[in-house]
């Protein structure tokens, strides 16, 4: 299993040689046996769900920013950052506490039967790639440091016995986010529409638009001598600028499980010039989870590179109550999982869940489980494309063959 090999390696390149004061003989140290090793993995290298250090589903940590030599397929990456809301803060603190919730995550018990498969044992090498360090007291500078670290998670490869197969797929690294606030998706966005040359799909879960032109805060001080633009980067204006800055493929972009108060209708019109298809959270009882599916099915392209962004206020407050912006009569956490599911096949590139703020959340972690659990459905999910299309590219080599 490649994952603990890796822990291993890891352990062993973080732990410091032990010696005793003031001499320099380094006691006990030898070289180890390949069997040796194995012994102390297989007695100690297995931490029940309430042991460990504190990673994403006891995943190896390696900060990738600073280790960029080291390959992973599939990276956890944390965006601490919440000084963009316009409601309740402390979504600084969601990495930390989706990580917590999602102790119970293993790759002993990682077999997710809807799949038929383990993301965390099968062929991606998944890591926790820690956090982004971003500034709380400058946005604009935290703009650029996010913009920055995922240009530099953007030039990440993947495991090179992966990159061999032909399947496209498998070869470029993939980041899932855990946010922070929302606004955290244009830097990812920018750094997604680089690396593919083109504006990718937006798949968005979320009670709220987040499309707003600034003037729908209040905003006579915009009109100001000296205007500033910082005031633009919000967690309810991000896609509006994504938009904006050509990042968002037109016509193929989709909100899903809508139900924020508007201005007026005229909101519609603006969100739909910046590209997107709705779906508003009430249509679930007439369409069904399978209505939904097949609705973003048919607005995004099957190979298009696709950006999912799920906001976990999508979730009913009364099931995520730890959420910056929360809004009564929302889908519940079993419907937004079948749904992912039943999306499984998009070309899935690059996803985040944001909007956990674990000061609001109950006692028994309700939101940020909700959120450890929609990273693992997403994460098999991008484990299951690179199985389906490593698949399809062996059968056309068999056909060029006969
Ligand atoms: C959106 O709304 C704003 C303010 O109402 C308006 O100025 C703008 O032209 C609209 N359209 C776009 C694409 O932003
Ligand atoms: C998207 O396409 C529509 C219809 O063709 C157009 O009105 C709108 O300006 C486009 N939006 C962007 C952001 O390119």
């Amino acid at each position: 299993m490649r994952t603990a090999a890796a822990a291993s390696l890891l352990l062993a390149a973080t732990t410091p040689l032990i010696s005793a004061h003031g001499d320099h003989h380094h006691h006990g140290q030898r070289d180890f046996t390949p069997a040796e090793l194995k012994e102390l993995q297989d007695k100690w290298g297995t931490d029940f769900g309430f042991g460990g250090i504190s990673t994403f589903a006891h995943l190896p940590h390696h900060k990738c920013l600073t280790n960029p030599q080291t390959p992973f397929d599939i990276g956890i990456i944390g965006a601490p950052f919440d000084t963009a809301v316009s409601y309740r803060p402390g979504a600084r603190f969601g990495p930390r506490a989706i990580r917590a919730a999602s102790a119970r995550q293993t790759a002993l018990r990682g077999y997710n039967p809807r799949a038929s498969l383990n993301p965390y044992t099968s062929w991606a090498n998944v890591v926790d790639c820690g956090d982004i360090p971003i500034t709380p007291f400058d946005n604009g500078l935290a703009l650029r440091q996010m913009s920055e670290g995922y240009n530099e998670l953007a030039t990440r490869v993947a495991i090179p016995e992966n990159v061999d197969s032909a399947a496209t797929y498998l070869q470029t690294a993939k980041i899932v986010t855990l946010g922070g606030d929302h606004s955290i998706a244009l830097p990812a966005l920018r750094a997604l529409n680089k690396k593919y040359g083109k504006p990718v799909a937006v798949v968005h879960f979320d009670a709220h638009l987040d499309t707003w032109h600034p003037s729908k805060y209040p905003s006579y001080w915009l009109d100001l001598d000296d205007p500033s633009t910082q005031s633009f980067f919000t967690h309810g204006n991000m896609f509006w600028m994504a938009a904006t800055e050509g990042l968002i493929a037109n016509g193929s972009s989709i909100h899903a499980g809508l139900r924020t108060r508007l201005s007026d209708e005229d909101d519609y019109t603006n969100d739909s010039e910046q590209g997107f298809v709705r779906i508003s959270a009430d249509d679930i009882d007439d369409i069904g989870t399978k209505g939904v599916i097949s609705k973003i099915l048919s607005t995004v392209p099957a190979d298009y590179p696709v950006y999912l962004s799920i906001d976990i206020d999508v979730i009913d407050p009364g099931l995520a109550p730890g959420t910056g912006t929360p809004e009564p009569g929302g889908w519940t956490t079993r419907e937004l999982i079948r749904i992912l599911r039943g999306i499984e096949g998009l070309n899935v590139v690059g996803a985040d869940v944001v909007e956990v703020s674990p000061a609001y959340d109950s006692q028994a972690e309700t939101t940020a489980l909700a959120a450890a659990q929609v990273v693992y459905e997403i994460v098999t999910s991008m484990v299951r494309r690179g199985l389906m299309e490593l698949a399809r590219t062996k059968q056309e080599v068999v056909k060029d063959e006969l």
